[in-house]
């Protein structure tokens, strides 16, 4: 019988998670539909009982649910309870996992560009909700420095106390991260400024920084955030959002299938829908 497959999200019209993982499974022959279900806050636990009922194979989970959804499943990955956040369900014979592979991806993401990440003075810009993914990967992956850098110099701090793994990291605000931005070899940027429509925003300067360095922006919508454009002017390497959402969606579709897939060709399928040319 065929699989079901779906995201959850509150708005996910614009979800690309569909044309990804349909793309997946015709690739591969897998005989499964992935669909996007508009699920609001309230309905969120009647939806889960549905899916349970009607035995769906699997679920990306977005935004507003990510928290929420925890205590409806059976297990949690431990990663995933260290982060808070599931945003891949798996349905092992009826019992309900929650996973998270947005830090995974993210990490993916940045060895392809930077091999030797683990011996790295990383700056995080932003402490909420991908931020904490990235981080908490991050530290558990062992990389030798994090520091982060938030508008809410509190937020951050919360974030580095409360992170269950080994970490090394200092907490700056805006304004310090500027004047250091130097000492730094990769910079990743996680907060939603510079986003689509306000694509002429910037979490700070890029005046010091270094050429040899990796500027990294979690968002792909533009292609190019204002912080890259800088930061290429700069002679930095950049590296957008896309690899990050392919590779969180390529981790979710191995928890499903067994099958890592194809990166180069998740990577054309989403600039496709985007528009863009290279990532
Ligand atoms: P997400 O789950 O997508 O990471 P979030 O949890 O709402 O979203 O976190 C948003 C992040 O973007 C935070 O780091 C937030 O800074 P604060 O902690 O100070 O709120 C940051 N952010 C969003 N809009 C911002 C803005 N206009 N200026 C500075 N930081 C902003």
């Amino acid at each position: 019988m065929k699989k079901l497959y779906g995201v959850i999200g509150d708005p996910v019209a614009h979800s690309m998670s569909p044309i990804m993982h349909n793309d997946l499974f015709q690739l591969y022959s897998v005989d499964a539909t992935y669909v996007a279900f508009h699920v609001k806050p309230e309905n969120l636990q009647d939806a889960v009982k549905g899916f349970r009922a009607i035995n769906l194979a699997g679920l990306s989970v977005t935004v507003p649910h990510k928290q929420m959804i925890m205590p409806l499943l059976d297990e949690i990955d431990p990663l995933a309870e260290a982060i808070g956040a599931v945003n891949t369900v798996v349905n092992d014979h009826g019992r309900l996992i929650g996973y998270n592979t947005d830090g995974s991806g993210y990490l993916e993401g940045l060895k392809k560009e930077v091999p030797s990440f683990m011996d790295k003075n990383m700056l995080l810009i932003g402490a909420g909700g991908a931020a904490r993914a990235i981080y908490y990967t991050l530290a558990q992956a062992g990389v030798k420095k994090v520091d982060i850098a938030n508008r809410t110099v509190e937020k951050a701090e919360y974030l580095v106390n409360n992170c269950p793994f080994p970490k090394n990291s200092e907490v700056l605000s805006f304004k310090e991260a500027e004047e250091q931005l130097a000492k730094y070899d990769v910079i990743v940027q996680t907060t939603s400024i510079g986003m689509h429509p306000d694509i002429e925003a910037s979490p700070l300067s890029v005046e010091k920084l270094k050429s040899t360095s990796l500027v990294s922006d979690i968002i792909y919508s533009p292609l190019e955030t204002k912080i890259l454009r800088e930061a290429k002017q700069k002679g930095a390497r950049i590296q957008n959002g896309i690899p990050m959402f392919t590779y969180q969606g390529a981790l979710q579709f191995e928890k499903w299938t067994g099958i890592f897939p194809d990166m180069d060709r998740m990577q054309s399928v989403c600039l496709k829908q985007l528009g863009g040319k290279s990532c």
